[in-house]
């Protein structure tokens, strides 16, 4: 809505300029994508793909589903292309709508926005460094400093099953005390269990074996390099050893920045290292790292806190509004408009022909910087009165005299 277009419009402006400092460029990938696509990188028995996918036929019944992420898409898009080859190092961003059929609650929605990076080439610890740094970066420039970053490591193929038989053999012993959804998922996504919502299961994932105690070294040292980089660029994490995350592509480091301004849906953005992706979905082998920010709650972590600071909100200022008077006055103003906006100035005038009283009310409205009010008898001095709305101060100036006067006025 154009109230709050002006907070989208500084995340993503903001996002922007950060990812080209890191030397990021842009990629569109398409809105929907062949089915199977997403249930071999995300993981057919996640949520996501067992129960939140738009899924349709098309005329010559392919199935297609409307992308619910973006880093499948990303990873087909290069595979096809062979951007790989082309770049030992290959750093990407996008942004765009998600698809998700979730129960709608604040924070979930089905169709929502992410802003995200992908970096592909490269498995130094460095790199996830990098990218958890650029996030906080982007947070700090928004003026959002109370988020927290929970990071983990989830291992990878060599330790991981090892961790997931050990955890099945906890939770079977315990199976009484976990919810209905944990048991399903003690068949199909046992790590899942670690980060259910629910108190039983909670007290029953808080004496569970730990992730971190069944890293092979390989992955141990990755992740120290991680969190000792991070210390060293200063930024503030919480290990979380029960975080899991909601697809199944991640390898070693993961991560969500969290807002204890927002209800249960608190993570504002989510990412790890996948290196097993690309070769999974028929590339060559590349190790892979990137994050999702998720617009919609950024937004409204924003908005509350500009509410908090007391800041107008959706009000956006224009320099002048011409309040004519006639057909013709209008068409004063109208030449007058263009002169102005060549100088870099809002302008605007009502086409409607309200009366006066209505048009400095709508000059109000629009917070309006000056009125230069145009009557039939500034028609024949070829001079009018310009308004300060703030100071309300008022002063004569003529036609040919308004666009230089302004301009000064604006320096
Ligand atoms: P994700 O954690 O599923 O990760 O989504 C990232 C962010 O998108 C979440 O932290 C949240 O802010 C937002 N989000 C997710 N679902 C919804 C929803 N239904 N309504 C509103 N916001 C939502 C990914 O999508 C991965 N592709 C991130 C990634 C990129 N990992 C590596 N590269």
């Amino acid at each position: 809505m154009p109230s709050e277009i002006d907070i989208w419009q500084k995340i993503e402006k903001t996002c922007r300029e950060i990812f080209e400092l890191f030397n990021y460029r842009e990629i569109r990938p398409p809105i929907f994508e062949s089915t199977d696509l997403f249930s071999r990188s995300i993981g057919k028995e996640t949520d996501i793909v067992s129960k939140e996918m738009y899924t349709f036929h098309d005329r010559s019944n392919r199935s297609l589903t409307l992308r619910p992420e973006a880093t499948a898409p990303v990873v087909r898009a290069i595979i096809e292309d062979n951007l790989l080859q082309q770049n030992q190092q290959l750093k990407l961003y996008y942004q765009g709508p998600m698809f998700r059929y979730e129960r709608q609650q604040a924070g979930r929605y089905r169709q929502f926005h992410q802003i995200g990076v992908e970096i592909f080439g490269s498995n130094n610890p460095l790199v996830d460094a990098e990218i958890i740094y650029m996030a906080s970066k982007i947070f700090n420039k928004l003026n959002l400093n109370d988020l927290v970053i929970n990071i983990n490591s989830v291992g990878d193929k060599n330790c991981r099953p090892n961790y997931i038989n050990e955890l099945k053999r906890y939770f079977e012993k315990n199976q009484r005390q976990v919810c209905h959804d944990c048991t399903k998922r003690l068949e199909t996504n046992p790590l899942r269990i670690l980060d259910c919502k629910n108190p039983t299961c909670q007290n029953v994932v808080k004496l569970a074996p730990k992730l971190k105690d069944s890293l092979c070294n390989e992955c141990k040292m990755h992740f120290n390099r991680v969190i000792s980089s991070l210390s060293k660029l200063n930024v503030n994490y919480q290990i979380n050893d029960q975080l899991v995350r909601g697809l199944d592509y991640y390898t070693r480091t993961t991560f969500e920045v969290v807002s204890n301004q927002l209800g249960a849906q608190n993570a504002v953005c989510g990412g790890g290292r996948y290196d097993d992706l690309v070769e999974e979905l028929g590339g060559k082998s590349t190790p892979a790292t990137g994050f999702a920010i998720g617009l919609e709650r950024v937004v409204e972590v924003m908005q509350k806190m500009s509410l908090q600071r007391g800041e107008d909100q959706g009000v956006k200022e224009i320099d002048l509004f011409i309040a004519a008077m006639g057909e013709e006055a209008q068409m004063i103003g109208f030449e007058l408009l263009t002169k102005i906006r060549e100088k870099g100035l809002t302008a605007d005038q009502d086409y409607l022909g309200k009366s006066l009283k209505a048009q400095m009310k709508a000059a109000d409205h629009l917070a309006a910087k000056y009125v230069y009010i145009i009557g039939e008898e500034e028609l024949v001095k070829k001079t009018a009165i310009l308004r300060n709305m703030k100071t309300a101060e008022q002063k004569e100036v003529a036609f040919d005299k308004l666009s230089e006067e302004l301009h000064g006025l604006a320096n």
